[in-house]
Order: structure tokens, then C-alpha cells, then sequence
């Protein structure tokens, strides 16, 4: 059983971790999508609100080897608890590579025997970030083709009201 971990803030889940989960599923036997519960930063989008905006987009796309979590603590720490031996992790463009890299480098100190596997973004989704979506939606603007349609009028409502 290959089982990968794809950790992440997830605020909001873009169209581009869409297309990373797509690549990881067609690999793993089991991928789970998990949600940083960090108390040092500041979401806009609570830990529950953005796991189950991942479970609606599994549930309506039909996913079957997805589970949706949250976690807390160190990321190596997590993944051992749900016998992963891969963190999935997403690259955009050279600006990515450096934080990458530490994390990469720490995770490896921490835990030699978990491997991380990385997707490159497709082209036409490598200016996307979260922080553009939250931006662009706060501000009225249209996030159709940002996000995954299954939720995107649930990120919007959201957003609209930020
Ligand atoms: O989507 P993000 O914010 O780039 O994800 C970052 C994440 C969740 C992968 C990273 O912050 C993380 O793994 N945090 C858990 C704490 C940890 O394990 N730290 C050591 C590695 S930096």
C-alpha cells in the first residue's frame, strides 16, 4: 500500500492543489489531504471550514482513495501516525523551490524514511496562490476557473464576506 500525505494550509483549496491531488491519486493507493492546524498563523477560513470544503469537492467529484484530515504538531509526526511513507507537496515556479527545499531538508533530518514527491503545477496554474484568491474574492471579483467548481460558490459566499 503506497499511502501519500498532502499537507497544506488549504486557504482556500485552489484549482491548482486540485491538479496536484489529480497527479497524486493516479500514484497512491491512499492520499490524505491534511489541513495544517497551526495556531501561529491566521487563516481566513477556519480548520473545519476548509476540511469539509475538501470533503464536498471528494464527495462530489467521487474520489475514492482521499481522506480528509486536519493536523497538529509536525508534520513527520502525522504522517507516521497514518502510515504514510510520502509527503505530496506541489511546485510552482522557482519562487517555491527555496521553501521547499528547508522543509524538505527538516522533514528529512526529522523522519529519513518518509520521502517527499513532488508535482510541478500545470503552466496555466502557476501565478495561482491562495492568498490571490482570497484577495480577488474578498473583493467582489470572479474565482471561476481558480477553485475547484464543486465549491466554488461555497468559497465565494465565504469570500463575500470577509
Ligand atoms: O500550504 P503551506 O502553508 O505551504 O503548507 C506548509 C506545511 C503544512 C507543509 C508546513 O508548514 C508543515 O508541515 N507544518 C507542520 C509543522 C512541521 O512539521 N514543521 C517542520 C517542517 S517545516
Amino acid at each position: 500500500m503506497k499511502i501519500g500525505v498532502y499537507p497544506g494550509s488549504f486557504d482556500p483549496f485552489s484549482i491548482g492543489h486540485h491538479d496536484v491531488l489529480m497527479h497524486a491519486i493516479s500514484l497512491f493507493d491512499t492520499v490524505y489531504v491534511s489541513v495544517l492546524n497551526n495556531a501561529t498563523k491566521h487563516p481566513l477560513f477556519s480548520v473545519k471550514e476548509r476540511v469539509s470544503l475538501i470533503e464536498r469537492m471528494v464527495e462530489a467529484e467521487g474520489l475514492q482513495n482521499v481522506i480528509v484530515t486536519s493536523f497538529d504538531g509536525l508534520l513527520v509526526d502525522y504522517a507516521r501516525s497514518v502510515q504514510a511513507g510520502y509527503v505530496i507537496r506541489g511546485l510552482r515556479a522557482i519562487m517555491d523551490f527555496e521553501y521547499e527545499f528547508q522543509i524538505h531538508a527538516v522533514n528529512r533530518h526529522l523522519a529519513e524514511e518518509i520521502q517527499t514527491v513532488y508535482f510541478m503545477a500545470s503552466p496555466e496554474h502557476s501565478f495561482l496562490s491562495s492568498s490571490v484568491i482570497r484577495e480577488i474574492g474578498s473583493m467582489g471579483g470572479d474565482i471561476s476557473g481558480l477553485v475547484p467548481g464543486s465549491i466554488q460558490n461555497m468559497i465565494a459566499e465565504r469570500l463575500a464576506k470577509a
